[in-house]
């Protein structure tokens, strides 16, 4: 659809207006269909949004010990072939997608529903159904689409997806709430129980929503791992023995906690040097404009219309980066080590002018202190439990794909996987 492309220098001035007014939700709710897709659960309330705020932000620094277990886990299964002795072949983008559904599913509904292949099928499978769905209405006249919709398989399989997920988020809500108070839980589920209003207490309304958030999560968490692991690999020489040796020594003086983390400064900026490579798309900042704006170079933008930002090429412009084509892991590390107050900035979470993978402002993505953490554990447990390299003579990571406005690693890929440790 048509989108009017705005310069970043402009973000400031929209970053915080209300959602009245410029609405990240009306967008992907009316750029994805979602009255057919099932995302207009978004605009429905803001609950998704406000426990990935608030509870699960919160409760970060508990749930890291939880998330280093799963992935210890998910990661033994995955990779249950190799050992100190032998290397397995395994598919990267398989792989790490499997790690991180079982992660994402743990903090969000727990044991032992994270681990049940139906329920890891439909947290993974629903984001495809949903793009599918959109994708198959895309081209269609608006009149057509209600007919047109009823005999689509995707329309089948999402629908089917959705009942799946309802069938087993439902019995859990319900024993929840028959435990409650004596056991609550430290997972999404509860916090999402406890938060919600009005219409969003019913059942079906908390699964769907559940499921959202699996969108939200999954494979946005996936793809960025993947990037990183693919650079990773290629830059293994220089890279890895710096990244184990800042790993290693702050685990051993602080043990595996959320601000032992923080502290490897190093393992941040190479995520955010990836991240800047490789961006999830080539848009960012998508937003419908609800009630007239005027710019401050005085163009007007109109109601109905769609905003966006060109992300990937503000993360490549030689004004904001230095030689921005090269790959840099430590680009982050030295502006944060320039001065007192650049320290806490130019972080794989934080968001700026000149970064806008998690867009920016009022509605900046929630759940990126959550995708860090789950990325850097997995990151730590290759790094000091495995060795990998690319198959073979390959050198260089595979090269990326882009689809419509999405740029997606290669989901083909394969790696050597060796264990140094049990
Ligand atoms: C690397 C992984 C991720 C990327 C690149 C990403 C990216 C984004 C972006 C670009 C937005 C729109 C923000 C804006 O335009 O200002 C967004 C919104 C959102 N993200 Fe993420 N995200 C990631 C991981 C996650 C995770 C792990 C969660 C949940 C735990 C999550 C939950 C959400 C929610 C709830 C919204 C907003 C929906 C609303 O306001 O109703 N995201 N994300």
């Amino acid at each position: 659809m048509e989108r009017v492309i705005l310069s970043n220098r402009f973000v400031n001035e929209l970053r915080s207006l209300p959602e009245e007014v410029l609405s990240l939700r009306k967008a992907m709710d009316e750029r994805h269909f979602g009255g057919y897709t099932t995302l207009n659960i978004i605009q429905l309330s803001h609950l998704q949004n406000d426990v990935c705020r608030h509870q699960l932000q919160q409760n970060l620094g508990s749930l890291i010990p939880v998330m280093y277990e799963e992935m210890k886990n998910a990661l033994s299964q995955q990779l249950a072939q190799c050992d100190t002795q032998n290397w397995q072949t395994a598919n990267v983008y398989r792989t790490v997608l499997g790690s991180v559904a079982q992660v994402t599913s743990r903090a969000f509904v727990g044991l032992p529903l994270c681990r049940d292949p139906k329920w890891l099928e439909t947290a993974i499978g629903y984001t495809g159904d949903v793009f599918a769905v959109s994708q198959d209405l895309r081209d269609k006249h608006w009149l057509a689409r209600p007919f047109i919709y009823i005999f689509l398989q995707s329309r089948k399989r999402l629908q089917a997806r959705v009942q799946a997920g309802r069938s087993m988020l439902i019995p859990l809500l319900k024993a929840r709430a028959e435990q409650l108070p004596e056991k609550p839980q430290s997972d999404l589920l509860q916090w999402m129980t406890e938060s919600a209003r009005g219409a969003d207490k019913a059942p079906y309304r908390l699964s769907d929503k559940i499921l959202f958030l699996c969108l939200a999560s999954i494979h946005t968490s996936s793809s960025t791992a993947v990037h990183i692991l693919y650079d990773l690999c290629q830059y293994a020489e220089d890279c890895v023995p710096v990244l184990r040796e800042e790993i290693t020594r702050i685990i051993a003086e602080n043990g595996l906690t959320l601000a032992s983390i923080n502290k490897m400064k190093k393992l941040d900026s190479f995520l955010k040097e990836s991240q800047r490579i490789n961006h999830p798309g080539t848009l960012a900042f998508n937003r419908k404009v609800v009630k007239p704006i005027t710019l401050s170079n005085g163009v007007g933008l109109a109601p109905g219309s769609f905003i966006s930002m060109p992300s990937a090429e503000i993360a490549r412009d030689p004004a904001n980066y230095t030689n921005p084509e090269e790959f840099n892991p430590w680009r982050f590390e030295q502006k944060r080590n320039a001065s007192q107050s650049e320290a806490n900035k130019h972080q794989f979470v934080s968001t700026s002018v000149e970064s806008l993978p998690f867009g920016m402002g009022k509605f900046a993505c929630p759940g990126r202190f959550f995708a860090a953490g789950m990325i850097k554990i997995l990151l730590i447990i290759l790094i000091t439990q495995y060795e990998f390299q690319f198959p073979g003579e390959q050198k260089k990571r595979p090269i990326n794909s882009y689809l419509d406005e999405r740029i997606a690693p290669s989901t083909t890929q394969a790696m050597k996987f060796r264990r140094v440790s049990q």
